[in-house]
This record gives C-alpha cells, structure tokens and sequence, in this order.
C-alpha cells in the first residue's frame, strides 16, 4: 500500500504513521507528504526522514495534488492534522479512500478546536476518531474510536495531549486495518474482517 499524507501543522500523526511503517507494524509505504502551508513542521519530519514531501499553494492544492497521486500511484490518503476541507470534486475524483483523524468520539464536536468545545460542553468523556472522509465535515464512516476521559481541572491543552496519545495509537491501527484489506465499509457500518465480533 502506498500512502500520500496531507498535514497542515506540526506532524506528531505524521510521525506516528511513519514509525508505524518503519518498524514494520504497518506494511505500507508513505509516498509522499503533501502540505498546503509552506513552514509545516510536518514536511520538515517527512524530509528528514527522506520522505517526498510537498509543499502546495491552497489555491491549486487540490489541482496539484490529484496529479502528485497519479505520479505517486498512492493508494490511500491520510489527512493528519489537515486544515483544508477538501472539495466534493477532489474527493470523487482521487480514487482512492481518504481517511481522517479528529480528536473527539464523533459526532460529537466536529469541526474546529473538538477539545474545547467538549471542555465547554461540559463532558466527561471525549477521544479520537479516525473516519473515511465524505463530503460532509467530520462525518464519514467511523472506522475505530477510543474514549478519553475529561478531568475537572482540564484545559484545552491538557485534555488535546491525552486525546493526542490515543490518536497515535488508533490511527497507525486503522491504516494497518486497511493495508491488510480487513476494512469493509456497508454503508455507514465497517466491519473489520477477523476482529472480534
Ligand atoms: C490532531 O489533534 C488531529 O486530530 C487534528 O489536528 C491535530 C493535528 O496534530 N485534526 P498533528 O499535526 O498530527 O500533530
């Protein structure tokens, strides 16, 4: 399986995926990293690591990226930590699942800063999701959640590192789901061939 990421920010999930496929946990290859802001720290881990890595001007980011996967022949895309809600068009026409990773137990609290919007609901519970990306925001097929608890005296901060550490878990353990051929997607329900029932 060949992988393209996309990332906007710093690229700790980045950096899971990438520990994930060199220690052979995940049989896949990273592509190639793709970013729509120039200074992501994420392109930086990628270079370092010897990866192609991207940058794209947001206006043309989808222009150009849907050629980069052709030449890349990618087979799956990652969003980790992407900023850019990617059009109807792009989706359709990329071929290939997109996954996402949000941090909260969608559909609770999509959309930007998840974790405040948990600490001002007042939950006690939130987590991490990875999903396959549709056309709506934060709202495709959950493909594995993990709860977090939220702790009274929890800042944004705070509660965004615990959430973070689960994302670092579940979201190399999604990607291998898929690299195996074990995600079957009926509907809005994925079953996970050989997973306990
Ligand atoms: C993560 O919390 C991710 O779920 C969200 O943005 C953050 C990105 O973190 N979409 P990083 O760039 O992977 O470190």
């Amino acid at each position: 399986m060949r992988i393209a990421v996309f990332a906007s920010g710093r690229g700790s999930n980045l950096r899971a995926l990438m520990e994930a496929a060199g220690t052979g946990y995940l049989k896949a290859e990273i592509a190639v990293v793709l970013s729509d802001v120039q200074s992501a720290r994420a392109l930086e881990r990628a270079s370092q690591q010897g990866l192609a890595a991207r940058f794209l001007e947001p206006e043309a980011f989808e222009v150009a990226a849907l050629e980069i996967l052709r030449n890349t022949a990618a087979d799956l895309i990652c969003l980790a930590g992407f900023m850019c809600i990617l059009s109807g068009d792009f989706i359709q026409q990329c071929g290939v699942p997109i996954l996402n990773v949000h941090p909260s137990l969608l559909p609770a609290f999509p959309g930007l800063r998840p974790q405040r919007q948990a600490l001002e609901h007042g939950a006690r519970v939130s987590g991490a999701t990875v999903h396959l990306v549709d056309e709506r925001v934060d709202h495709g097929p959950v493909i594995a959640q993990t709860p977090v608890p939220v702790f009274q005296d929890d800042d944004e901060e705070s509660l965004s590192e615990r959430i973070l550490r689960q994302e670092h878990r579940i979201y190399p353990m999604a990607v291998r789901w898929f690299a195996e051929g074990r995600v079957l997607v009926e509907g809005r329900r994925v079953r996970i061939a050989g997973a306990p029932a």
